[in-house]
């Protein structure tokens, strides 16, 4: 009834005739994108709810005869709520498990070849949503403002106030002053909260936009089966809905069992900023820069005429990070491709590009191994040498596995 009177006013069957039926394809990889707009989701809903108890200032305040942040005193007091504190676990874990679906969301579309024409503009658009994504990570954990993030979070003003000349005047302008100056919660919480995710609701728009204008790329075992230019696969309603919604709940249910076992960030543990330093590791996402930081020998300043030089720190935290996130995103580029790939590439055709993508992910995870070099206490001329050569042994096993598989097909 209600449908029908709808329905003559709005027209909903043809709604439903144009986009309830759009078909995906159906591989659970494609799983990797959605977990991470499901996590996104609830990050906004957990953030929310932490807004009505979070206090975005350092400003001191009087608690039991102590001075401490109020900012500090805030994640306290939802620590000490039944529900808060689960929601704010809840909220840091989603954060993890995002990052962590990107990055397996990337290694898809990479190692499928799906970022080459006509998807280079959604690689593009991706690339920064990675980036937004790990400034979320990066204000977030400086908002607790306790000894571990403002360390963590002064380790950020430092790098960037040492890039010569403009430095300064960024650090100041990201930072509101020296970090931590009064303004300095204030701005991170608005980036926090508002800029960061506005930018990242509208990207991530971008991103379905395109998406759906493109359509899916599909499994390589479609080609002999669907028609050309036709998608293989299930409508959007019911089938894709129902599959969507359990892929929700179920991470849903993952973090809220990761963060009754594994509860993240203890600040109590950390207690108030002290003049004292703890030890700081960034969040595992990041070590891989904290590990290149710690591979510039201290001696390897450029100097920029008598007033500026380029510091170690900035070698390790801004340029080479930079070199190697800007290879990534141009990777599109490096294909020139005829004709738009609308399947996935078997890997034998890429032997190159998928054995350099091999090597990338060895020198990632050798980096961040080197990023508790001083804990597992290996010499850093060590970790200098596995950094290079075990992409490099990746590289060509990768390499001798995909030629070798060729020829037993060709054999065949
Ligand atoms: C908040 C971040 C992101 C979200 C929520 C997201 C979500 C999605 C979803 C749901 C799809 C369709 C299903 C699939 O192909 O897996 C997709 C496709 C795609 N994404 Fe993302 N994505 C994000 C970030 C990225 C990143 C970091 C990259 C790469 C740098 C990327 C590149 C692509 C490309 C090229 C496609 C089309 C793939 C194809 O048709 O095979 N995305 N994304």
């Amino acid at each position: 009834m209600v449908y029908e009177w709808l329905n003559e006013r709005l027209d909903l069957n043809r709604f439903k005739r144009k986009y309830l039926t759009k078909v995906f394809p159906v591989h659970s990889t494609y799983f990797f994108g959605e977990i991470a707009l499901f996590s996104f989701v609830i990050l906004i809903l957990t953030g929310i709810y932490l807004l009505f108890s979070y206090t975005p200032s350092s400003r001191l305040i009087e608690v039991g005869g102590k001075k401490i942040p109020a900012a500090y005193h805030s994640i306290l007091l939802i620590n000490s709520q039944p529900l808060g504190v689960i929601i704010r676990y809840v909220h840091h874990w989603a954060a993890h498990i995002m990052i962590a679906a990107l990055i397996l969301h990337m290694m898809r579309i990479y190692f499928s070849g799906n970022f080459k024409k006509p998807r280079e503009i959604n690689w593009l658009v991706g690339m920064v949503l990675f980036t937004l994504a790990i400034l979320a990570g990066f204000t977030g954990y400086s908002l607790p403002f306790d000894a571990l993030s403002s360390v963590a979070t002064g380790i950020g003003y430092q790098i960037a106030n040492s890039i010569p000349y403009i430095g300064p005047a960024i650090a100041k302008f990201f930072f509101a002053g020296k970090f931590p100056a009064p303004g300095s919660i204030p701005r991170l919480y608005m980036y926090h909260v508002v800029l960061i995710p506005l930018l990242l609701i509208a990207t991530i728009g971008l991103h379905m936009l395109i998406m759906v204008k493109q359509k899916h790329s599909q499994p390589y075992k479609n080609k002999d089966i669907a028609k050309s230019g036709k998608i293989l696969g299930i409508p959007l309603y019911p089938q894709q809905v129902s599959l969507m919604l359990f892929v929700f709940f179920f991470t849903l249910s993952v973090l809220f069992f990761l963060a009754s076992f594994l509860p993240v960030h203890n600040v109590e543990y950390f207690g108030p900023p002290t003049l004292q330093t703890p030890m700081v590791k960034p969040d595992w996402y990041l070590l891989w820069i904290y590990g290149i930081i710690k591979l510039i020998p201290g001696n390897w300043v450029i100097p920029l005429g008598s007033s500026a030089s380029i510091d170690p720190e900035v070698i390790g935290g801004i340029i080479l990070p930079g070199i190697i996130m800007t290879i990534i995103a141009l990777v599109p580029f490096m294909y020139k491709e005829k004709e738009p790939l609308n399947y996935w590439e078997p890997v034998s055709l890429r032997p190159i590009g998928t054995s350099a993508g091999v090597a990338f992910i060895v020198m990632f995870l050798a980096l961040s191994v080197t990023g508790y070099q001083a804990a597992l206490n290996i010499p850093i001329v060590i970790c200098r040498i596995y950094t290079i050569v075990l992409p490099m042994v990746a590289f060509f096993i990768t390499y001798f596995i995909i030629k070798r598989k060729k020829r037993e097909e060709v054999n065949l």
